[in-house]
């Protein structure tokens, strides 16, 4: 794809806020050189000045903006402007308006503020975009449709969307008799007896909301197809993306990713307002998972900011280095671009003050500008990465589904259940020691990994405990813990246990779950002589099972409550492999121990160095005959590192000491042939 042949930097870019002042093109382009940027997204809320009144198209001044970003050089990222609708489309047609859960139609304003299902919406936006692909489809300067911009799960509670949501229902369960069973709803009396009685406003009924949340998730991707098939047909070799976020938004962007090209997302790190290693550990995550959406591909960093933001209720200036150390991070895990939000500073509305390459001084004397353009430098020098990709042998299951089915179950200790932080707990270890990680969910494909981590995972959909066991049997190393295989897709608990084929894998059935309250805290000791050669006592606190290993071998216990001497890890073999249960939520101290024993043991290590020291994180990019390793630091202290002969500084091809320093808030990275 022409779209990986070099790292990308660029930013959104709001022309059309400033057709006004007709020198500033000449002076962004000018600019643009001095940063080394490369590509530039457009049109991205234009539907106003691209559709001005009904019918009535003007592209005179996107014309303009692509012929000169072709002329400059750039690549133009171009977007369909669906995500905020025109005023006079509110007025005209409100049922295009999203209705609230009481059933008020809300008025037009900000923006992502529209029914997905609305006819006349789809009608309006699909004439646009085919006007936008027939205009610009032989252009030079088009190398990617950015569709919209970051679809939400926002709900409509419209007639329409709930005729939808029925359909959808009927589709799934055929009649109400296996959705009254599916749903358990004689539970109070919830049991319906026509569809129309379904009403998704009802947060007792976790099935309901469970589907309603997957309705939604699919009426977006629906959207989302029906507003891309026009750029699919007129522009076959164009590749297509769709911004993504943080997976709060409440979408399966698994879904999505079937119908993308290429994945990106938007990211807003919290630096410097808490301690910067969790939010680096946290911020990587989301890159690996944004790369495992397309699995083998890199990803894009669609958007982050190149000083603060204006919505984060508290947002810090970049320390010195931080901003080449946050942007090498992204492209560390995977990411062929540093892309901003946004190029120029708007003079008002909404985000007049949230940080921008060219702020209001206007001017490239400024730290900011100054910083976008040394990583700007930087990302030319690193074309060579390119040719890499991340590849990971250890694999993390944060599933969305199993997170939207946990968020809504009421168990003893609701408190605090914090799945996804959990995930990132296990995440932590590998992160630091520079063992790669793909992010997945439960529908993936686990073959080829060495290690599969299941945290937490409450919901099995069919099959799932049957792939989970095929995974094992057939050699590969799973952990999973507490709160795992209780319910099945439609929040049914399961009788008698886990279903066979996981209690099979894990050898052992769980009985009872004690939870604890915030200050207590109780202890778990290694057994004597367990294989992983762990000792010491670690600390549990939260949940407390309580399981009885039927082929299982314990390999640590309780030390404290009744429950002293009950297992807490256990290990069970099962055709060639071993599946792994910690029964409690351990201190970090025991996993990163546990994960320390356990790569040694299937002998996973990073090429580096055996054991990283704190505060330093490792990533590393290969390709068959060459490999890059990001050596970063998040700390404010200078760290020294062993990384042996044979490396060269990838920036300069000079050999690399073996000793190296790796300054407060900054990125080294070498490189070696294989
Ligand atoms: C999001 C949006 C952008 C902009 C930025 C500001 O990511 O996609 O349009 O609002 O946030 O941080
Ligand atoms: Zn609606």
């Amino acid at each position: 794809m022409k779209i990986f042949e070099k790292l990308w930097h660029g930013a959104d870019y709001n022309y059309e806020q400033w057709l006004d002042s007709p020198d500033i093109l000449a002076e962004d382009f000018r600019l643009m050189r001095l940063t080394h940027s490369n590509v530039m997204s457009v049109g991205i809320f234009a539907w106003a000045m691209l559709e001005p009144l009904e019918g009535q198209y003007t592209f005179d001044w996107l014309d303009q903006l692509m012929d000169s970003l072709a002329a400059n050089g750039l690549s133009a990222i171009l977007a369909t402007p669906s995500a905020a609708p025109p005023a006079w489309l509110s007025q005209k047609y409100p049922e295009t308006r999203r209705v609230s859960e009481l059933g008020i139609r809300q008025p037009h304003r900000r923006r992502q503020n529209f029914c997905y299902a609305s006819p006349i919406y789809r009608e309006k936006i699909v004439a646009l975009n085919t006007r936008l692909a027939e205009r610009y489809q032989h252009h030079p300067a088009l190398v990617l449709w950015h569709v919209s911009n970051e679809y939400g799960a926002t709900q409509c509670h419209c007639e329409l969307c709930y005729h939808g949501f029925q359909a959808w229902l009927q589709q799934r369960y055929g009649d109400l008799d296996s959705l009254n069973q599916a749903w358990w709803s004689t539970f109070w009396s919830h049991r319906y007896t026509d569809w129309s009685q379904i009403e998704p406003v009802d947060p007792s009924m976790h099935s309901l909301m469970l589907d309603w949340q997957r309705f939604i998730s699919d009426q977006a991707l629906d959207f989302f197809l029906a507003e891309s098939a026009p750029l699919r047909q007129i522009t076959p070799d164009i590749p297509i993306t769709t911004n993504f976020m943080q997976p709060d938004v409440g979408l399966n962007y698994w879904h999505f990713a079937k119908h993308i090209d290429v994945a990106c997302w938007d990211s807003y790190p919290r630096w410097h307002q808490s301690d910067d290693l969790q939010t680096a550990m946290r911020t990587a995550f989301y890159h690996d998972l944004h790369r495992s959406y397309k699995k083998g591909l890199p990803f894009l960093l669609m958007e982050s900011t190149p000083s603060v933001t204006n919505w984060q209720g508290i947002s810090r200036l970049k320390k010195p280095g931080m901003h080449k150390l946050s942007s090498l991070q992204a492209v560390a895990h995977g990411a062929n671009s540093v892309q901003y939000f946004q190029w120029r500073q708007s003079r008002g509305g909404e985000e007049k003050f949230h940080g921008a390459v060219v702020s209001h001084l206007a001017s490239e004397n400024t730290r900011v500008f100054q910083d976008v353009q040394a990583v700007g430098r930087l990302l030319e020098k690193l074309t060579p990465l390119t040719a890499t990709t991340v590849q990971a042998s250890v694999a993390i299951i944060y599933d969305f589904e199993n997170e939207w089915a946990l968020n809504h179950a009421q168990i003893p200790r609701s408190l605090a259940k914090n799945y996804r932080e959990t995930c990132q707990q296990h995440y932590s270890h590998f992160w630091q020691q520079g063992l790669a990680v793909d992010i997945l969910n439960t529908e993936a494909d686990f073959t080829g990994y060495r290690l599969v981590i299941a945290p937490m995972l409450y919901m099995l959909a069919p099959g799932l405990a049957e792939r989970i066991e095929a995974y094992v049997t057939a050699g590969g190393t799973f952990v999973t813990t507490y709160l795992s295989g209780l319910v099945n897709e439609s929040d049914l608990c399961f009788l008698k246990g886990y279903p066979p084929p996981l209690r099979r894998t894990l050898g052992l059935y769980s009985e009872e779950l004690d939870t604890l309250a915030d200050h207590q805290f109780g202890q778990i000791v290694p057994s004597a002589e367990n294989p992983l050669q762990l000792h010491g006592v670690y600390e549990f606190y939260h949940y407390a099972e309580l399981v009885h290993p039927e082929h299982a071998q314990v390999l640590a216990t309780y030390d404290s409550e009744f429950y002293a001497g009950y297992p807490v890890l256990t290990a069970n073999t099962h055709g060639s492999g071993q599946a792994y249960y910690i029964a409690a939520r351990t201190e970090s101290r025991f996993l990163a121990d546990f994960y320390t024993h356990l790569t040694k043991h299937i002998g996973l290590e990073n090429p580096l160095c055996t054991r990283l020291p704190d505060g330093l994180s490792i990533q590393l990019r290969s390709s068959v005959n060459q490999r890059f390793a990001f050596i970063m630091n998040f700390t404010d202290q200078t760290i020294p590192l062993e990384i042996g002969e044979g490396w060269q500084d990838a920036v300069t091809g000079l050999p690399s000491p073996s000793s190296i320093i790796v300054p407060p808030y900054d990125v080294l990275i070498v490189g070696q042939q294989r």
